[in-house]
């Protein structure tokens, strides 16, 4: 990364039109991790073309997958990816270390990956990585046979070795979390028998899904502890053509900033839905968003729907914080949508959010105070006072922290600031939602000079 990008966006009045957004980020990682275990070529349309997942396919490659982009055709679509797996258990020893960049997924699952493999592998990441805890995954697959060197508290640099054959494993999760569950179970794809992962909350299932249309034996059943996950070990993938759906992570941003910017009406194509990630929908419709889905269809295993948002007014509830793992990464941006409700909203039980690419409770709270927003800082939430769908003050510049959904959500509370926010940096936007800057602006948004 070279200078900082700052970046501030306006509303000159309603945003509208018919846009669609990358694809998901989740979807896309496992894609090309699972690609790179099948024995044959994996295609996948509607890669996520960000930062994170191409640190992953660079650590794929590295560890001997072939993994090659084709041009995008005249229409500049976005590309096909083929993938040429090394078979499950063929990973090889990378011979440099695996540069993670920001990409807290891309670390977790391939040392999933690794543990069950007969390599040695070192990770390293920039600032923010390198302060997030990786012992929710050291501890597991320390169990499973894998031995670690981190940096004090647990942290990145790291260097694991893994163990084949691995012990399988039954282990429940201590959080809520769909990369420790997925890097659990991917170590025990090539460890002898059977391993489970026993979730108490569900969080995002794309790992199961996918693993099944791979060919791997996938099993899910009740247990005392909530959700248990099974999958048999020393599988054999079977390459698949993959569609990765539009990542409601980033559709996030253009549907909340079309809700609060009065006039407005937009429609997000062929976002993914799954039920294990469409909280926001279902938070927004409480606190009286007009929010429909269209064409509901299912698109590579996955529930795909257009989603249309009208601006409207918002009315404070209280997020039931079972809710919360179903979008944990939309907690930014909705804390955005909730400055405008009429009334107060009240989220809790959002510790992991102390965790994410930042503080996004302390980053948020500060930037919102900065622009005028009634805030309260909770251990394991925030407390949002609506201004009942006014202009909030803004005039403030907001630091990032090199977290892409801050910079996103702080862009989006411009469009409805009576002075410019402006985002300090706005560069790891390029993360997940590559284009970001110009879809809002095609929805009618303005980039104001900074
Ligand atoms: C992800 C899981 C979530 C999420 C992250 C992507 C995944 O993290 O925040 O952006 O792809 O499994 P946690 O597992 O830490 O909750």
């Amino acid at each position: 990364m070279n200078a900082p990008q700052p970046l501030s966006l306006r509303a000159e009045g309603p945003l509208s039109g018919t846009v669609t957004v990358p694809g998901d980020k989740s979807i896309s990682h496992r894609a090309l991790m699972f690609g790179a275990l099948a024995v044959g070529e994996t295609v996948v349309d509607g890669l996520l073309e960000g930062e994170d997942v191409l640190s992953t396919a660079a650590a794929l490659r590295a560890m001997g997958a072939e993994i090659v982009r084709e041009d995008a055709g005249a229409g500049g679509e976005a590309g096909r990816w083929r993938i040429w797996g090394v078979g499950v258990g063929g990973l090889l020893q990378p011979a440099t270390a695996l540069d993670m960049g920001n990409s807290g997924t891309s670390t977790r699952l391939l040392m999933g990956l690794i543990a069950s493999h007969p390599i040695t592998a070192t990770f390293t990441g920039d600032a923010s990585l390198s302060s997030r805890p990786m012992a929710r995954v050291t501890v597991p697959l320390g169990l499973m046979g894998a031995s670690f060197t981190t940096a004090p508290g647990g942290r990145l640099p790291l260097t694991m070795t893994g163990r084949c054959p691995a012990v399988p494993l039954r282990y429940v999760l201590p959080v809520a979390s769909a990369q420790v569950k997925s890097a659990v179970l991917l170590a025990g794809l090539n460890a002898p028998g059977r391993t489970t992962v026993v979730e108490p909350e569900a969080t995002r299932d794309h790992s199961e899904r996918m693993l099944r249309a791979f060919g791997a034996e996938v099993r899910v059943e009740d247990a005392p502890e909530g959700r248990a996950i099974t999958v048999t070990g020393e599988a054999e993938l079977r390459p698949q053509v993959i569609v990765v759906p539009g990542d409601i992570s980033s559709a996030a941003f253009p549907i909340v900033a079309a809700l609060i910017v009065p006039g407005s009406r937009v429609t997000i194509g062929g976002v993914g839905v799954n039920p294990t990630r469409d909280g926001l929908l279902r938070v927004l419709a409480m606190m009286g968003a007009d929010v429909t889905l269209g064409q509901q269809r299912e698109v590579g295993g996955e529930p795909v729907a257009d989603i249309t948002i009208a601006a409207g007014a918002l009315t404070g509830i209280e997020v039931p914080p079972e809710i919360a793992a179903s979008m944990i990464d939309e907690f930014p941006v909705l804390f955005v949508a909730a400055a405008f409700a009429q009334g107060t909203t009240v989220m809790r039980g959002l510790s992991e959010l102390r965790v994410k690419e930042s503080d996004r409770i302390a980053v948020m709270a500060a930037g919102l105070t900065a622009c005028g927003v009634r805030v309260e800082e909770l251990p394991d939430g925030l407390i949002v006072h609506g201004n009942g769908g006014d202009m909030v003050a803004g005039g403030a510049t907001v630091a990032a922290r090199l977290d892409h959904r801050i910079a996103m959500s702080f862009a989006v509370l411009g469009l409805r600031a009576r002075a410019a926010v402006t985002v300090d940096d706005a560069r790891p936007v390029a993360t997940s939602f590559p284009g970001f800057v110009d879809l809002m602006t095609v929805l009618g948004a303005v980039q104001s000079p900074v």
